[in-house]
């Protein structure tokens, strides 16, 4: 695997296989790489010939009040899996390179149809920082297919819809989300947790299994099973931001749906942790 740091090196990489005639798949992330970001470029090898990974911790997407400067950077230790993930390529830039001309004044790509509901309302401007990042990240390398986690469901659904609206030459997957074996969803910020806290978090799934087991049994009173979920959530030392149940497309549920996403919010401590899962009648 090489590891690069500017775009001409990853564009003149990419156009050799090209040339080859090898499809090539894009994972982006930020770093700090765990299972579920490795099972992204496994599930990019069934997909083409060579898989990029990009590792870029993304001004851009971070509130004021959030965590970019704590952010796990952990560079040496991500390139190590990926040589064993089978990823062929590590475009880590830095941020001048990515916006050498400051963040004033940036193009700035907006999805309005998920940027202000969930994870949009309570982290105003985070879906532009990433789908403008994505769109960047997907103009340098210009794969055939790139790969995101359903961990960030809202997110997958952003960048398909750009893609789509955009008619960006590129297959959007989604990729399910890897967990701990109790449940709790792998993710970067889980280091924040403490031992007991991170035991804790497993009950983060178990209330979206209930509820998915409730659906299934038919029942649609949507507002009291979520109150019923987050008030176990409160219960178990939780402050739940919300719990909901959508349709797959994250609209309004309806009583007459079989489909359905239900998704959640919560911080543990300092740490705010996200989850969804899918369910259906
Ligand atoms: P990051 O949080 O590093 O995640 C990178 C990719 O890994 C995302 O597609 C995410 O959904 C996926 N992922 C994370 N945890 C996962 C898990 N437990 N199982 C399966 N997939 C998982 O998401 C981002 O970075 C950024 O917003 C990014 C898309 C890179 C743009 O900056």
């Amino acid at each position: 695997m090489k590891t690069v740091h500017t775009i001409a090196e990853v564009r003149e990489q990419v156009a050799a296989w090209r040339k080859a005639g090898e499809r090539v798949a894009l994972t982006p992330t930020m770093g700090n790489l765990h299972r579920g970001h490795l099972r992204l470029v496994e599930a990019g090898h069934a997909q083409a010939q060579r898989v990029v990974t990009s590792v870029f911790v993304n001004p851009l997407q971070f509130g004021l009040n959030e965590d970019f400067d704590r952010y796990p950077r952990t560079l040496d230790a991500d390139a190590e899996q990926l040589v064993q993930a089978g990823c062929d390529l590590l475009f880590a830039p830095s941020v001048a390179e990515m916006y050498p001309h400051g963040r004033e004044g940036f193009t700035v790509i907006s999805v309005p149809r998920y940027a202000h509901i969930l994870e949009g309302e309570f982290r105003p401007g985070h879906f532009d920082g990433v789908a403008t990042v994505v769109n960047l990240l997907l103009n340098i390398v210009r794969p055939d297919v790139a790969l995101f986690g359903e961990k960030d469901y809202q997110q997958l659904l952003v960048i398909r819809q750009m893609a789509a609206d955009l008619h960006l030459p590129v297959d959007i997957l989604g990729v399910p989300t890897e967990r701990e074996v109790n449940g709790l969803a792998l993710s970067s910020r889980n280091q924040y947790l403490s031992a007991e806290e991170r035991k804790r978090a497993s009950v983060l799934h178990q209330v979206l299994v209930q509820l998915a087991a409730e659906l299934r049994a038919g029942a649609r009173d949507f507002d009291p099973l979520c109150e019923r979920g987050l008030s176990v959530l409160r219960d178990s030392g939780f402050r739940p931001q919300y719990l909901v149940v959508r349709r797959p497309d994250l609209q309004r549920a309806d009583i007459a749906d079989n489909e359905f996403r239900i998704l959640l919010a919560a911080f543990l401590g300092n740490t705010r942790l996200i989850d969804n899962i899918p369910a259906s009648a």
